[in-house]
């Protein structure tokens, strides 16, 4: 039997896609990246996105090119993107950010006339839908992750079409696998454990302060340093995620294990809940919605829809980083900020910047990615603290007023 089939088999009746597992939603990324592009091709994706998925493009030997986004979401403008870019581009990679879902339809048909790929990043969106389908149905290939709904510290999938395709692409996978170890299985396995005892302990505060204090958290910054000559001399040789292996596995350093038993029946189980903790998200969703800092993503959903089952639901606040430190006081620490934009963050030696950078400057440096599993404290967390909404501008007047953050070293 395949590694990680009974996982596999879950998803795929859920999606009604062939699903693969991997060990994280970045080696899924990598697989499909690796499998649909030839070297040096050109990937169409959002600078609001995880730093780690930049570099899963570049280890795959690809050109990032950053695609103007939308201010209601984050996601990828398509009517923004200049034709002169839709003509140079060899695929596109959605990023479906905090669970909205990219205009997925139109990327789609965009795609299809160009006749290239597109790729969904639905780690964040596992539960969400569009005119019915699942994301994750649309792309030529479809990336899970298990560390984000279900708060495993492991796993994804990647969902393709055609038993053949995803036999080959379990036979890539297999090579790239490095063996797991029974300590770092046993760690993967009580780490979501310890997290929510934290929580029920109301210890999350002291916990964050005293992580902060030792430097024991990855990141000091949104952002992980980006190293720019190390990371130049690695661009110079042959790709591949030995070579980007330092930036590829931040915060999951487990990224590519070949995780035993004990990991996967954890996850099983989790995988399991999934349609209870979906359940629980939209109520947060809906309770976020109807605040005044909602993003208009969550506000302008048509009615009949109901509440998309968020990863996070989007806020727009003004004083953004003061007002993220004040909530850890109140036991809440919001993680997935992608602030600056790629772009910003890596300058044009290594990725292609927007045309129109302006959007994704002024979305990052306003949004507070809201658990809807803790809607109610972040409620009310953010009234006593007097937290202002902020409210997208017209473009004109973002372009003049959001000037470009300095590059993280
Ligand atoms: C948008 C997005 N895609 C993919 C990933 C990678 O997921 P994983 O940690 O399972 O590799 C992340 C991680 O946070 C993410 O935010």
């Amino acid at each position: 039997m395949p590694y990680g089939s009974r996982l596999a088999a879950q998803m795929t009746r859920r999606l009604g896609r062939e699903c693969l597992y991997t060990p994280s939603a970045r080696l899924a990324l990598y697989l499909a990246l690796r499998r649909w592009c030839r070297p040096g091709a050109r990937v169409l994706m959002s600078p609001v996105n995880d730093d780690v998925i930049l570099f899963v493009v570049l280890a795959a030997g690809l050109r990032p090119v950053q695609a103007p986004v939308s201010l209601r979401d984050g996601n990828i403008d398509p009517a923004a993107v200049p034709e002169s870019t839709w003509r140079n581009v060899d695929a596109v990679l959605t990023t479906n950010l905090y669970g909205v879902p990219d205009r997925v339809i139109e990327l789609r048909r965009r795609c299809d006339e160009l006749g290239i790929p597109l790729f969904e990043d639905a780690a964040h969106a596992i539960g969400t839908r569009v005119e019915g389908r699942p994301i994750g149905a649309f792309g030529t290939a479809a990336a899970f992750s298990l560390s984000k709904h279900v708060a495993g510290a492991a796993g994804g999938f990647l969902a393709v079409d055609g038993v053949r395709t995803r036999r080959e692409l379990e036979r890539l996978r297999d090579e790239l696998l490095v063996p797991g170890r029974l300590r770092a299985d046993l760690a993967t396995t009580l780490r979501p454990l310890a997290r929510s005892g934290v929580r029920a302990l109301h210890l999350v505060r002291p916990v964050w302060r005293t992580m902060q204090r030792l430097g024991v958290l990855e990141r000091d910054a949104f952002r992980m340093e980006l190293h720019p000559l190390r990371l130049a001399d690695r661009a110079s040789r042959a790709p591949g995620l030995t070579a980007y292996e330092p930036w590829v596995r931040v915060d999951l350093h487990g990224y590519r294990s070949r995780h035993g038993a004990l990991v996967r029946a954890q996850l099983k189980l989790r995988v399991d809940r999934l349609d209870g903790d979906l359940a629980r998200r939209a109520v947060g969703v809906s309770l976020l919605s109807g605040t005044a800092w909602a993003a208009p993503a969550l506000r302008e959903r048509p009615g009949c829809d109901g509440p998309l089952p968020l990863f996070r639901a989007p806020l727009l606040v003004q004083d953004r980083d003061a007002l993220l430190e004040r909530l850890v006081d109140h036991g809440v620490v919001c993680g997935y900020v992608y602030d600056p934009p790629l772009d910003d963050y890596a300058g044009a030696e290594f990725v292609e910047p927007s045309p129109a950078p302006w959007a994704a400057r002024w979305f990052a440096a306003h949004v507070l990615p809201a658990d809807p599993l803790l809607a109610r404290g972040i409620t009310n967390a953010l009234t006593r603290e007097g937290a202002r909404a902020a409210h997208p501008p017209t473009a004109a007047a973002t372009a003049a007023t959001v000037a470009p953050c300095p590059r993280v070293r």
